[in-house]
């Protein structure tokens, strides 16, 4: 089938790749020319491990190819995917300008009946919109088929997540459409959900909201076990094992960051409010999440009684390992908070390089582990990037002023740090 994907992100990108490799004559779309060339050359312009291998490969095979021409991409494919964004607005309600700007495109440039699939995560009530919106902006007659079907793929995995998702969910209300949609994903094994295109728009925000308390969930728990001498890891083991509670997610420390979680969690308070169906368990789900960064530094400053003229090395820019993405990444409000507090901050972080932002600011940034722990008076775990497991802890001892690490996400063995003497304190690690 040929398939036009509107918009080419993280999601975008990967969904072109994957269903190029399915069989598909895939065109990636994108206003931006700069992205377009370099993905052309089978180059990606992010980090994500595994795609631009397959990138290459579906790029030579010349099943997937690449434009900014949105007319004649839009008259040459009949179903037409968008993967724009959608951030969030200052009062946490999702921002619709890019969906907006697509459908009125799509609007603009049709010439025959079109099916469009929405892949970005949308507010209930959206597909409707976008239909409307497509129709506002079109002199053709022929009608457009919208089907929702939320894309679940996350950063650093998003090639094996969209290769082998856990379940499809497609949302529409028109057979044909949706019979479709179906026929594109013919290759893939996992359930396949038909459900109301408002089913399917929701699925997405609680499946997030969800995954979001759990992590609020073992985050507070884990606080308590710092209370009662616990080891939180014990207990999210304990509890993972049960099959109606499952392991994953059940990881505690910093907190849930990313392009996602932050702004799904805030669409979904926004719209429940509105709605006038507060959802009480979500909100503190958010609260909890707000305050863990504060929590971690609490302990450090009890630890070394002020933060002022200190050095902190504080290891891990990225919001979670195996990808670039710094967007609501903990490591901000930490070095924020620490340079606020006058200490002297130095980062690491193995792919991801600081913003001119924070160098200005006065943070300094080295490709050597080594050299971001020298003379410092606390390390402070950010990401748990798994290079840090490996770290020459003798060694680390002989450099740093104080050994002293605060572990964010509870990724490093103590019981290794204590034959060196480092203090160590995790969250729910007592
Ligand atoms: C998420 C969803 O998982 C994905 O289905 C959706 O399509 C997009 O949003 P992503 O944001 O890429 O994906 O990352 P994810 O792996 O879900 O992690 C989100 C955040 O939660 C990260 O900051 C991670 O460090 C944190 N996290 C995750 C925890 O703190 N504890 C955990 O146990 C798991």
């Amino acid at each position: 089938m040929r398939i036009l994907i509107i918009g080419q992100g993280y999601v975008g990108t990967t969904m072109g790749v994957v269903l190029a490799r399915a069989g598909h004559e895939v065109t990636g779309l994108d206003i931006d020319p700069k992205k377009i060339d370099s993905l052309k050359k089978g180059n990606l312009y992010f980090y994500e491990p595994g795609l631009e291998e397959m990138l290459r490969e579906q790029v030579k095979a010349k099943k997937l190819q690449f434009t900014t021409e949105a007319r004649q991409a839009i008259v040459n494919n009949d179903i037409l995917f968008i993967t724009v964004g959608t951030p969030s607005l200052e009062n946490g309600n999702a921002d619709l300008t890019y969906i907006k700007n697509a459908a009125q495109m799509i609007g603009r440039f049709k010439n025959n009946e079109k099916i469009i699939v929405v892949k970005s995560t949308v507010p209930v009530g959206t597909t409707e919109n976008v239909e409307q919106w497509v129709m506002e902006a079109s002199k053709d007659a022929s009608p457009v088929k919208v089907v929702m079907n939320p894309e679940f793929l996350r950063e650093g995995s998003a090639l094996q997540d969209a290769l082998y998702p856990d379940r499809i969910v497609i949302g529409s209300h028109i057979g044909d459409a949706l019979e479709t949609v179906t026929r594109i994903y013919k290759n893939w094994t996992c359930p396949l959900l038909q459900t109301t295109p408002r089913a399917a728009e929701m699925i997405k925000y609680a499946s997030n909201a969800f995954l979001a308390t759990k992590i609020s969930f073992i985050n507070e728990i884990a606080k308590l076990c710092d209370k009662l001498g616990i080891n939180v890891r014990d207990i999210s083991k304990g509890i993972g094992l049960d099959k109606r509670i499952g392991p994953s997610f059940l990881d505690a420390g910093l907190g849930y960051g990313g392009s996602c979680f932050p702004k799904d969690v805030k669409e979904l308070l926004w719209t429940a409010n509105d709605k006038q169906a507060p959802l009480h368990i979500l909100r503190e789900v958010e609260q909890v999440n707000q305050q863990q960064p504060t929590y971690l530094l609490t302990k450090t400053r009890q630890h070394l009684k002020s933060f002022k003229g200190k050095k902190i090395a504080v290891l891990g820019l990225a919001f979670k390992p195996y990808t670039d993405d710094t967007r609501e990444s903990v490591s901000m409000p930490v070095i924020h908070h620490l340079l606020e507090e006058q200490a002297s901050v130095v980062v690491h972080d193995p792919i991801v390089a600081l913003s001119e932002e924070w160098r200005n600011r006065g943070v300094h940034q080295s490709d050597d582990l080594y050299e971001v722990v020298k003379d410092s008076d606390a390390i402070i775990i950010c990401t748990n990037w798994p290079q840090y497991e490996e770290l020459d802890w003798a060694k680390i001892r002989n450099l740093v002023r104080h050994p002293a690490i605060f572990d964010g996400r509870n990724m490093l063995k103590p019981e290794k740090l204590n034959e060196w003497e480092f203090h160590y304190e995790g969250i729910g690690y007592p």
